[in-house]
C-alpha cells in the first residue's frame, strides 16, 4: 500500500509517500480500506515541530479518515467486514489502509458519504464538545469565536447559533466574514476590531465565553473580552503556543475561568464517542451543521495539501484521497 511518511520535522517537503506492507489487524482492531482522509492543523504542527512526548520522525501522518472494513482482528464483535466507519484519532491515517482500534471506529450512517464523514470527524466532534461539554450555554448568551471560518470555528459557530447563542465572529478577510455570518454569527469583524465589537455587543460587560484556537497572537485580547466569571477556552494554537500565564491575570480579568481542553478527554469512553458522533450526524442531517470541503488532494500530493492548509486560504476541509482514480 501507499502511505505518507514524515521524514523529519520541517516544511511540507519533508513529507514523502512510500510503499509499505498492508498491516494484518491485531486483536481488537479493524483493517479499513481508506476512502478519504482528513487533513488537520494538528498534522501541520506535527510536521513542523511535533508535540511534546510524541515519537520523533520518521513517522506516519494523519489521524482522521473514513472507509470500509475489509478484515477484523481476533475478538472483534462490534464491527464486521463491509461496515462503513470513520475515526478522528488514529495514527498513520494518511494511507491506503489503516488499522483502526474497534473502540475508535465510528459507524457512518448510510446517507453520509466517505468524503463528508472524513471531513467532519475530528473538527465536528471537537466543535460538539466545545459547544456542549464545557459549560451549558443558553439562548441569548454571547460568544466570541476567533477564526470563525476555520475548520473547527465554522462548525462551532453553527452549533452555537443553532442553540441561540449570539456569536461575534473574528476572521481575517471579508470572504471569511461572510462564511461566518452564513454559519449563523450575529456579526463578524476583523481581528483588530474585536475589542470594540465586544464592547458594543455586550454593553461593555464582555462575552460569556471566548473560543480561541489561534493562541499566542490573540490570547491577550481574548482575556480582555470575557465578562466577569466568564469562560476562556484556548483550544488550539494555529498562530503559536500561548506562553505561561500568571494566574493573577485571571483574577484581575474578573475571576475568569481558563481551560485548555484536549480532544481525547472528550471522547474518553466508547459511550461518549458514540453519543457525540450521533449528535453530530443528527445535526448534519437537520442542517444545523453543514460539511464544507475546500479541496481534495491525491495522497501522492500530500505536501501540496499541507501547503494549502497552512496558507490560510482554505475555508472548508482539505481532504486526501488515497485511491484518487476511484473518484
Ligand atoms: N483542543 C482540541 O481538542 C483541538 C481539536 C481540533 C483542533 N485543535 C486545534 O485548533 C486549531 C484550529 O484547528 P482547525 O482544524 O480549525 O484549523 P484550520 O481549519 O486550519 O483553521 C485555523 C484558522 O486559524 C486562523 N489562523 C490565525 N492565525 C493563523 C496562522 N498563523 N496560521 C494558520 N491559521 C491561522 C485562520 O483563520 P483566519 O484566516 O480567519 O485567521 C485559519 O482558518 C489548531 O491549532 C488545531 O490543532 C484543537
Amino acid at each position: 500500500m501507499r502511505a505518507a511518511v514524515l521524514k523529519a520535522h520541517g516544511g511540507p517537503e519533508r513529507l514523502a509517500v512510500e510503499s509499505k506492507e498492508v498491516p494484518a489487524p491485531r486483536a481488537g482492531h479493524l483493517l479499513v480500506r481508506v476512502a478519504a482522509a482528513g487533513l488537520n492543523f494538528h498534522d501541520v504542527i506535527e510536521r513542523r515541530s511535533g508535540y511534546p512526548g510524541r515519537p520523533a520522525p520518521p513517522t506516519g501522518t494523519g489521524l482522521e479518515g473514513a472507509g470500509e472494513v475489509i478484515a477484523v482482528g481476533p475478538g472483534v464483535t462490534e464491527a464486521k467486514v463491509g461496515d462503513q466507519v470513520a475515526w478522528a484519532a488514529v495514527e498513520s491515517s494518511h494511507a491506503q489502509y489503516v488499522e483502526v482500534p474497534v473502540a475508535d471506529a465510528i459507524p457512518v450512517p448510510g446517507w453520509l458519504g466517505a468524503v463528508d464523514a472524513a471531513a467532519v470527524a475530528a473538527q465536528g466532534l471537537t466543535a460538539h464538545y466545545l459547544a456542549f461539554s464545557l459549560r451549558s450555554f443558553a439562548a441569548g448568551d454571547t460568544a466570541l469565536v476567533w477564526a470563525a471560518a476555520g475548520g473547527v470555528g465554522r462548525l462551532l459557530t453553527q452549533f452555537l447559533a443553532a442553540r441561540g447563542v449570539r456569536v461575534i465572529a473574528a476572521t481575517s478577510s471579508e470572504v471569511k466574514a461572510a462564511v461566518a455570518r452564513e454559519a449563523g454569527a450575529e456579526r463578524s469583524v476583523r481581528y483588530e476590531d474585536v475589542p470594540d465589537a465586544v464592547r458594543e455587543s455586550t454593553g461593555g460587560a464582555g462575552v460569556d465565553v471566548v473560543f480561541d484556537g489561534i493562541g499566542a497572537p490573540t490570547f491577550d485580547v481574548s482575556l480582555g473580552s470575557v465578562r466577569r466569571r466568564g469562560l476562556l477556552v484556548v483550544y488550539g494554537r494555529a498562530g503559536g503556543q500561548v506562553p505561561p500565564v500568571d494566574l493573577f491575570r485571571l483574577s484581575g480579568a474578573g475571576s475568569v475561568q481558563l481551560v485548555r481542553p484536549r480532544f481525547i478527554d472528550f471522547v474518553a469512553t466508547r459511550e461518549e464517542l458514540l453519543f457525540r458522533s450521533d449528535e453530530l450526524f443528527a445535526a448534519i442531517r437537520s442542517k444545523d451543521v453543514t460539511v464544507r470541503v475546500e479541496a481534495v488532494f491525491s495522497l501522492e500530493d500530500i505536501a501540496d495539501a499541507h501547503r494549502l492548509l497552512e496558507s490560510r486560504a482554505a475555508i472548508g476541509k482539505v481532504v486526501i484521497l488515497p485511491w484518487p482514480d476511484e473518484e
